[in-house]
């Protein structure tokens, strides 16, 4: 059966409409958050967002509030045209790609934080990202009023923040964390992986090569802070600067993992303009 192609909506009163026609025909709603740039990690989540729902809407917003004052905001890949070839081939009715100032119409006067997931790991090296995550995905589910949304588990901290506020919040919308998809050599895609040159793409497996090394590790010993320091320092001798390897309780990423039942390692390093970031979740026997 041939695919119907999406809508593309601008503005907030016309998505709105839109979907209140949807919920009018009885049709459930799944939601998948993007800043566009699609790849086949977001084509993934389209898929498993229409296996969940009747009505698949994407959003493809390049988000101002989640980029600090020094990071790749005007940089990061916009691919409009493209992204809208490659949904009108994918299971997606809607696609919702709205302006900066149909967003924050009066700049950003409320905000929406999470401090205790927000302030580590990443959100160390990066201030106010996850605010400004947690700001743009309330907007966006608000707009939207999904039953299900889903998100990628390879941004593990984002994933548990925006989990985090829908819970929090009462929200009525079922977060879906789905696995993340790798190329053939085991980097986790991501749009930021176009900043790499051939040779540094070759050389971004390294992370998840460190995550399985650690991993391996991880079945046999909790003695772990030797082998997480060889690690780090192999990926500097490579040439990443890392910002973090570290071993974290999976089910809230506190670093008390040693009675957990799971544990996730996490890691983020920067390798030329690109700054990469992957997880690897570990059951631990006792
Ligand atoms: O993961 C992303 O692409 C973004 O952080 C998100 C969830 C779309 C919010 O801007």
């Amino acid at each position: 059966m041939p695919i119907e192609k999406p809508t593309i909506f601008n503005t907030v009163k016309e998505i709105r409409t839109r979907l209140q026609e949807v919920r009018t025909q009885g049709q459930s709603i799944s939601f998948v958050p993007t800043m566009g740039n699609l790849h086949q990690g977001h084509f993934d989540l389209i898929l498993k967002a229409s296996e969940l729902a009747d009505h698949v809407v994407v959003s493809i917003f390049v988000n101002p509030m989640q980029f600090g004052p020094h990071e790749d905001f005007d940089a990061y890949p916009r691919t409009l045209a493209t992204d809208f070839g490659a949904l009108s081939e994918l299971p997606c009715q809607s696609i919702f790609a709205p302006t900066v100032r149909e967003i924050y119409p009066k700049g950003v006067s409320t905000e929406i934080d999470v401090p205790s997931l927000s302030t580590i790991l990443c959100g160390q090296h990066r201030p106010g990202h996850f605010r400004g995550v947690a700001t743009i995905v309330n907007k966006l589910l608000n707009i939207v009023e999904p039953q299900y949304a889903i998100l990628g588990k390879k941004d593990y901290q984002q994933l548990q923040v925006i989990e985090t506020m829908v819970s929090d919040l009462l929200m009525p919308i079922k977060i879906v964390g789905a696995e993340t998809t790798r190329e053939p050599s085991g980097l986790a895609m991501s749009s930021r992986n176009a900043y790499l040159s051939e040779i540094q793409r070759t050389l971004a497996a390294e992370l998840f090569h460190s995550l399985n090394t650690l991993a391996i590790a991880l079945a046999e010993t909790r003695h772990m802070s030797p082998i997480l320091k060889i690690e780090r320092q192999r990926l500097t001798d490579a040439g990443f600067i890392v910002d973090y390897l570290e071993i974290r309780n999976a089910d809230n990423i506190s670093a008390t993992y040693l009675e957990a039942t799971r544990a996730v390692i996490l890691v983020a390093a920067r390798l030329g303009k690109a700054r990469l970031i992957d997880n690897l979740v570990v059951h631990l026997t006792h």
